[in-house]
């Protein structure tokens, strides 16, 4: 395992491995690494012979007022824990802003997430898929990686991330969605759970338990969309250290929101704050006849 800086490191790195016809796959990652990050991992090297992590706390997907200098910064741990693994990736790109956008003050990113951008997270965060495609855009650019592994956890990025490679570059690279690693209550690992305290941490499983009450609404109950939605929301309302921000059907391959009689694959969406820290979950699933 070669831990990169520059671009001319990362291009000789990259030769070599081109010279001796491995196909290449990109993990995108912003560090704090975790067992999540590491299943990604695992995927890539399934995929290609030679994995290439990036670790980069991207300023452009941050907002004003949002976490982007508390964000956890753990370059040498996380480096420590990618050299212990039994398959280590070949390479951990680990640029400055300089190496990502050509100058220590990023350019305004291109306006690519469009109408979906300002949906679910874009409304809480707006800007944020936009500054999220620039950055995935220049790696992808900067690595020509085969494949790009991301996690269905963040469903809304997967989603765009996989629009953006069908738009803008001809279907290179291949997408490989990542099943959401869980703790086992039920918890999706994020680099932002060590900032819950402990109380938050219990309380953290009202995601999963709301989108269990949504599914089995729908499963067992045949409720219909809207009444399982309004179903969930009770739960996340009755935990007082819980704050709401959307628990929502979309259909998988639109990520527009479903109508009662949708039939087909559907995602359950959540964004809550619990305790002060903002979780996101999902759930894909079948909506029968
Ligand atoms: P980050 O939050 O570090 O996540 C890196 C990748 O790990 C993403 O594809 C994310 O979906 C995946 N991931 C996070 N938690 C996971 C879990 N519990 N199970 C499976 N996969 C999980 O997402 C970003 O960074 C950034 O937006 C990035 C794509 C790197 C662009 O800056």
């Amino acid at each position: 395992m070669l831990l990169v800086h520059s671009r001319a490191e990362l291009d000789a790195a990259l030769a070599e491995a081109r010279a001796e016809h491995k196909q290449i796959a990109l993990v995108p990652t912003m560090g704090a690494l975790h067992e999540g990050h590491l299943s990604l991992i695992d995927l890539a090297h399934e995929a290609a012979a030679f994995v290439v992590v990036s670790i980069f706390v991207n300023p452009l997907q941050f907002g004003a007022g949002e976490d982007f200098d508390r964000y956890p910064r753990t370059l040498d741990a996380d480096v420590a824990m990618l050299g212990g693994l039994r398959n280590p990736p070949q390479i951990v790109f680990a640029p400055d802003v300089e190496t990502i956008y050509g100058s220590s003050t990023p350019p305004a990113p291109k306006p690519r997430a469009g109408a979906i951008g300002a949906t679910f997270e874009g409304i809480a965060r707006p800007g944020h898929f936009d500054g999220m495609l620039e950055v995935v855009s220049r790696l992808f650019d900067l690595v020509q990686p085969d494949f790009a592994i991301f996690g269905a956890k963040d469903a809304q990025q997967v989603h765009l991330v996989r629009r953006m490679i069908q738009r803008e570059r001809a279907g290179l690279p291949q997408l490989i969605e990542a099943d959401t690693v869980r703790e086992e209550d039920g918890l999706a690992l994020s680099s932002r759970n060590r900032f819950l305290s402990a109380e938050a941490r219990d309380a953290a499983t009202v995601l999963v338990d709301a989108m269990i009450e949504v599914v089995a609404a729908i499963a067992e109950d045949g409720a219909s969309a809207s009444q399982a939605l309004a179903a969930g929301r009770q739960v996340i309302e009755a935990e007082p250290s819980a704050k709401l921000e959307y628990l929502a059907l979309v259909d998988k391959s639109t990520f527009a929101p479903i109508a009662d009689d949708f039939v087909g694959e559907a995602q359950l969406i959540v964004a809550a704050i619990v305790g002060g820290v903002r979780l996101l979950d999902n759930l894909i699933f079948e909506i029968g006849e």
